[in-house]
């Protein structure tokens, strides 16, 4: 029985299993029923397999995929199991599937057809984040917020902005993905084992009808390569980067009562009754971390492999599979946290005058009026700290300092009603209508541009 041995091919010592992939392979069974069958096509177009033994193989193939991967032989991985099942199947003229190629080109091919899948998925919930993203900035282009840095209330600025600058950088993670699947859709076919093959076969014809744009022409390229897995694994890790900081945020935010994160976002303690927790968000948050160890782990697996293959390709590709699951989940789930929070639009105008958030507006009105602006940071620092120490207004403050530096009344240098308005968090904002600003107008004409 041609099928016992094949099976005896397998390796029964002690490695047997360290040696197996066929497991972790579920997750390329469709893709390499999809291979085998335009393998099996193109070499019957070519005439290197008879149309009779071709129906055969691919009447097996049809069997098999119905079966599912939990139904395949042992093997040294889901290739070799379902060349054994085809065997099985049509006898041994089943074994002439494997005409022309080589298990290396095979797994390559798999790899690509699969991931462009995931990395297609991937791009979408990026879409759909910034979708979320989008609509938070449109219901909010006039909700005033604290804007931070080093976590120290800063200046004011809007949800809008906020919002939108995650969009931004979200839509930069976005492209990234998309490039690298341009490079990800050429097909690795008809390489053989990395030194192409005396069968006159057809690269094209099996691109082609694995709906790969192009071919991956040189064999030993096509085999050995995993570059294109790296930068996509990396833009993946770049993307959970982001996430991370947009969860943080959102933690930070729901930890001031600035948003209320719906029940489905949010945890319960399984002690403390009053708690609810960004437990999702965190998640998010670490997923950054998942994401960059599949970074590492693609990387150190694949540093230093010689030309053309070496088992060890075998042990880099779950870091990938690892990598798209994670951070497409989290993707999925920052859109969803975000799109359904609650942003308490009076606790954050509250929180956004804090500080002396708008001492930069008032700097900035000083030197319009012709202070050089070093010098009105420091008048405006000092009234700050004497604010502080004295819990005078900051009007009263501005005053003293003012005068102190310039030796004439604040007024001479600063309308009243400006200055009145350069510390009112609401006319700040309005007040930074630079393109890229926080201003209601400024934030509508970013809006218009991404929506
Ligand atoms: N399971 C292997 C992998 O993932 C398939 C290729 C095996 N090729 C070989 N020459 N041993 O890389």
């Amino acid at each position: 029985d041609e099928s016992v041995v094949r099976r005896d091919r397998f390796s029964g010592g002690p490695a047997r299993e360290f040696l197996s992939s066929l497991e972790a392979d579920a997750r390329i069974f469709a893709a390499d029923i999809a291979v085998d069958r335009a393998h099996v096509v193109m070499l019957a177009e070519c005439d290197i397999v008879d149309d009779e033994t071709a129906g055969s193989i691919l009447a097996a193939l049809e069997a098999i995929e119905g079966a599912g991967h939990d139904a395949l032989p042992d093997g040294e991985d889901v290739h070799e199991a379902i060349e054994t099942a085809v065997v099985d199947h049509v006898g041994p003229d089943g074994g002439r599937m494997h005409t022309a190629r080589s298990r290396n080109d095979e797994v390559a091919t798999c790899i690509r057809y699969r991931f462009r899948e995931d990395v297609l998925d991937a791009v979408e919930v990026t879409l759909a984040l910034r979708e979320a993203l989008a609509g938070i900035a449109e219901e909010h282009a006039e909700t005033i917020m604290p804007g931070y840095t080093h976590l120290q209330p800063a200046q004011p600025t809007t949800v809008a902005q906020w919002a939108l600058s995650y969009e931004s950088t979200v839509a930069r993670d976005t492209a990234r993905l998309f490039e690298t699947l341009g490079r990800l859709d050429a097909s690795p076919l008809g390489a053989a084992a990395f030194a192409g093959t005396p069968f006159e076969i057809d690269r094209e014809r099996t691109a082609e009808l694995l709906g790969f744009s192009s071919v991956l022409t040189n064999a030993t390229d096509a085999v050995a390569s995993r570059d294109v897995l790296l930068e996509t694994t990396q833009a993946l890790s770049t993307l959970a980067t982001t996430l991370s900081g947009l969860a943080e945020d959102l933690i930070v935010f729901a930890n001031r009562g600035f948003v209320d994160l719906d029940d489905d976002y949010a945890s319960t303690s399984s002690i403390m009754p009053q708690k609810v927790n960004p437990d999702t968000l965190e998640l998010v948050r670490a997923v950054a971390g998942d994401a960059a160890a599949g970074v590492q782990g693609l990387t150190t697996t694949l540093k230093g492999l010689p030309r053309a293959y070496n088992r060890d390709l075998q042990r880099a590709t779950p870091h990938v599979w690892g990598t798209v699951d994670a951070v497409t989940e989290a993707t999925e789930v920052a859109a969803g946290a975000a799109a359904t929070a609650e942003w308490n639009e009076e606790s954050l105008f509250g929180a956004a005058g804090e500080g002396f958030s708008t001492a930069t507006g008032v700097a900035d009105l000083l030197a319009m009026g012709g202070v050089p602006f070093r010098t009105a940071h420091e008048i405006v620092a000092e009234a700050a700290t004497a604010a502080e120490a004295t819990d005078d207004s900051i009007r009263e403050a501005l005053a003293a300092t003012a005068e102190e530096h310039l030796d004439v009344p604040l007024d001479t240098f600063v309308d009243p009603t400006a200055l009145a308005d350069a510390l009112d968090p609401a006319a700040s904002v309005a007040s930074r209508d630079s393109a890229g600003g926080p201003a209601p107008e400024a934030v509508r004409d970013q809006l218009a541009a991404v929506t």
